[in-house]
């Protein structure tokens, strides 16, 4: 386990993890103190002054004493204007990129992350980021409200259709494996595989990229499948939002209206460019384009399908 993970929390993977958790556990630890003792004190009353004998009259009726209530009052007050000061703080701290953050652009859509590094990279599924260096995202969302949600960091925000939002973060440490990234506001039927991974580098592995560098191959095109297509695409026959990539290169595919067409190069170009162009029968036209995609990176996802048997 990481730094910082417990029961109730992963690992704290970022320079303000630590303020949040402490927020929280203080809020924590103080709620479980009042219910111990106002729990406990309902339970020692009712049994202390319960009735003894069939007659016995009710004690005296107290119909108020100030100090209790003045006290009950103002402690509560004071310690609620000590959570929100407190909050305030963490929560600028949250808000406020520093002004040499790196920033990244990130695009979500239904239902996959893209991510622009600050000289143009593009990368799909994967954010790469320096560690000890921050980090500013500008996020906008393609078609429906996303919401991007990376736990080890304790930082979420809602990913908008025409507007753009903002999240930074500072990662301390180099992680290879990388801190999972969630979408977490309700977005469609793949919600739940639209899932990214922030990977955190050293300064050496960052000035090489070797993540940027597109290779045609079959390794790369799973890597693309993974992070774009999988939400909808199966590759063990089943059907999810489209049809499975199972044997799908050279077969004949049935298209709403009646045509038939042969799965080859020219056609899995087209369905990734306009995906409207033609859509496989009883399959909704559900797919957005992916206009950002080169090349080199649709040859790579044509290799990979052509090892689906
Ligand atoms: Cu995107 Cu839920």
């Amino acid at each position: 386990m990481e730094t910082g993970s417990s029961f109730w929390m992963p690992a704290q993977a970022s320079t303000f993890a630590g303020d949040v958790d402490d927020l929280y556990f203080f809020i924590y630890w103080l709620c479980v103190f009042f219910f111990l003792v106002i729990a406990g004190g309902t339970v020692l009353f009712a049994w202390k002054y319960r009735r003894r004998r069939p007659d016995q009259l009710a004690s005296a009726q107290i119909t108020h004493n100030t100090l209790i209530e003045a006290a009950w009052t103002i402690i509560p007050t004071i310690i609620c204007i000590g959570i929100f000061a407190w909050s305030f703080k963490v929560y600028m701290g949250l808000q406020v990129a520093p002004a040499d953050a790196a920033e990244y652009k990130v695009v979500g859509k239904q239902w996959a992350w893209e991510f622009t590094e600050p000289d143009g990279c593009q990368t799909y599924g994967e954010l790469h980021v320096q560690a000890d260096k921050p980090v500013k995202l500008l996020m906008r969302s393609e078609d429906v409200i996303h919401s991007f949600y990376v736990p080890d960091f304790r930082i979420k925000q809602d990913v908008i259709p025409g507007r753009y939002t903002g999240l930074w973060f500072q990662a301390p440490k180099a992680n290879a494996q990388g801190h999972q990234v969630f979408c977490t506001e309700y977005c469609g039927t793949s919600h739940s595989d639209m899932l990214a991974k922030v990977i955190v580098h050293t300064a050496e592995e960052m000035e090489k990229k070797a993540w940027c560098e597109t290779k045609a191959d079959a390794a790369t095109g799973e890597k693309l499948y993974k992070a774009l297509c999988a939400a909808c695409h199966t590759t063990d026959g089943n059907r999810l939002v489209g049809p499975s990539f199972k044997a799908l290169f050279g077969r004949d595919e049935k298209l709403t209206g009646g045509a038939t067409v042969k799965v080859d190069e020219n056609y899995i170009v087209e369905s990734i460019r306009n995906p409207m162009a033609k859509v496989v029968d009883t399959y909704p036209p559900a797919m957005p384009p992916f206009p950002q995609l080169k090349d080199k990176e649709i040859d790579a996802i044509i290799m990979y399908l052509k090892t689906l048997k």
